[in-house]
């Protein structure tokens, strides 16, 4: 098969930093389909050479293990094309098409790695020059709008041109191998299944914890914050997949049907809900990795005084048969202790002990990063002393080393899906907008309260709010126990 990729804002921070290594590393695994060009598109001029040599420059600045030789490079480079394009000239998507024409591929993806105010307009420049054919998929990375309406408007564009199977919504999470494993931890086992429900779990914990700051986005992440940013997408992904129904199969919209249900399911927000089982903070000066951190307010490009959250802790539910009245609490914050993603499921207590230290419950930690991994957390005797007492042992279970030498990356996996035309790990504009529409009144609560984000030190776990909302269950945070 072969393929044209044309990457819109191809000399952008997410083309040089993400998808390049990730195009070259799947070059290098030999998944790339052979016959294919890369082609970058920007305002500016240069020819293939440039942005080549370009290109090479910036591979300094991605991990080393990541880093082409000068031979693959000059290798991998032969499918590297630069445009200079004005995204706001019809001639110049006419050219464009030409320019694909001339070769005929068998399947043309426009990656639109660019400022998403810039979404529309290529979509629809892209509509009107017939660049929307059948062997066209058109790939958008998020942000993809502030909130539900500006989610519609986007949708409603790109659906003038382009049909719901050739529009790829990105949600690189959904490419992760642990969040696949995920999926097949679910439906490829029958093991946890009888337990997968109310009767059996007690509260459902999904963190995603960073250690870095908002770095040189100041500006973007003002606009944005961890609401926006990580819980509308990432985090509400990974509930969706946690608490579907079995799908009928494994096909795309099977899928997405199911996760589709889930999100229509949570518990929606009232302005009295959000006050009670939100909370937002925002980071303050502190220590991280034994290394002084800035406060928030005090990184580069973000306005004085700023409300934007950089923390979020929330309780939600899921209203259900399956799982009414379980517990899912979702946290998720900037310059936190640690970069560490997972997903906790707590299991009931025993029914009646009649061993001490029985009351501990058996809980199942799926680990998303760094690590990818499972653990599952029992009760045993030691049979060393008295064994009417029992210890908490865990059954460890490390992907990274199962399966060390095939493992691909996000972005990886999402490119060759976007060029195969695989739809499963993107996601449906229907998830999308639910997903905005159960945030928004949280949104709008937040605006009309002037006590803004609490405050948290820097390498802590957030504030302490975040604690009592769910000590409030008589559950705690993982790493409180
Ligand atoms: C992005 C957010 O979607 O995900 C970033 O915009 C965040 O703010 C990043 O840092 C986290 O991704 P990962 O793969 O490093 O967990």
């Amino acid at each position: 098969m072969s393929f044209d990729l044309v990457l819109f804002g191809g000399t952008g921070d997410l083309t040089w930093r993400k998808l390049m290594p990730a195009l070259f590393q799947a070059w290098r695994h030999g998944k790339l389909p052979a016959d294919g060009r890369i082609l970058a598109v920007a305002r500016d001029e240069r020819s293939d050479d440039q942005y080549r040599a370009f290109i090479k420059d910036k591979f300094c600045e991605v991990d080393a293990s990541k880093r082409p030789t000068d031979d693959e490079f000059a290798r991998f480079a032969q499918l590297l094309h630069y445009r200079r394009m004005d995204l706001a000239q019809p001639e110049h998507y006419a050219g464009l098409k030409q320019w694909l024409d001339e070769r005929g591929a068998d399947v043309k993806v426009f990656f639109l790695a660019t400022s998403p105010h810039l979404f529309t307009q290529i979509c629809a420049q892209l509509g009107s020059a017939g660049l929307n054919g059948s062997d066209v998929r058109v790939v958008l990375e998020k942000p993809l709008g502030h909130d539900l309406a500006s989610a519609q408007e986007i949708n409603r564009v790109v659906r003038a041109s382009f049909t719901e199977a050739q529009a790829l919504r990105i949600d690189h999470y959904l490419g992760k191998p642990a969040v696949q494993n995920l999926t097949a931890l679910r439906f490829g086992n029958a093991l946890f299944e009888p337990l997968w429900r109310r009767e059996s779990i007690a509260n459902i914990q999904i963190t995603i914890a960073e250690g870095l700051g908002v770095g040189t986005r100041g500006d973007f992440y003002d606009r944005t914050g961890a609401l926006r940013d990580m819980v509308q997408n990432h985090a509400l992904q990974l509930l969706t997949i946690i608490a579907m129904e079995p799908p009928a199969n494994g096909d795309a919209d099977a899928i997405r049907d199911e996760k589709l249900k889930v999100l229509k399911s949570l518990k929606p927000f009232t302005a009295e809900s959000v006050a009670r089982d939100v909370v937002r903070g925002q980071y303050r000066a502190g220590n991280v990795d034994g290394k002084p951190a800035l406060g928030y307010l005090e990184e580069a490009k973000v306005p004085e005084g700023s409300a934007t959250e950089t923390f979020v802790a929330l309780r939600t539910e899921v209203q259900n048969w399956r799982w009414a009245g379980v517990p899912f609490y979702l946290r998720t914050g900037k310059r936190l202790g640690t970069r560490d993603a997972q997903i906790v499921v707590n299991f009931r207590p025993v029914p009646h002990a009649i061993f001490a230290g029985s009351a501990r419950a058996n809980k199942l930690v799926i680990k998303l990063q760094p690590e990818d991994g499972l653990e599952l957390h029992l009760l045993a005797a030691k049979g060393t002393g008295n064994n009417d007492v029992l210890t908490p042992v865990q059954l460890d279970l490390d992907f990274d080393k199962a399966f060390a030498a095939d493992r691909v990356g996000a972005y990886e996996r999402l490119l060759l899906d976007s060029i195969a035309g695989r739809l499963n790990l993107f996601v449906r504009s229907d998830e999308q907008e639910e997903a905005w529409r159960w945030v928004e009144p949280v949104l709008d609560a937040w605006r009309n309260d002037a006590t803004g984000p609490r405050p948290y030190a820097a390498g802590s776990w957030g504030p302490a709010a975040a604690s009592a909302l769910i000590a409030r269950d008589g559950f705690a945070w993982d790493e409180e126990l």
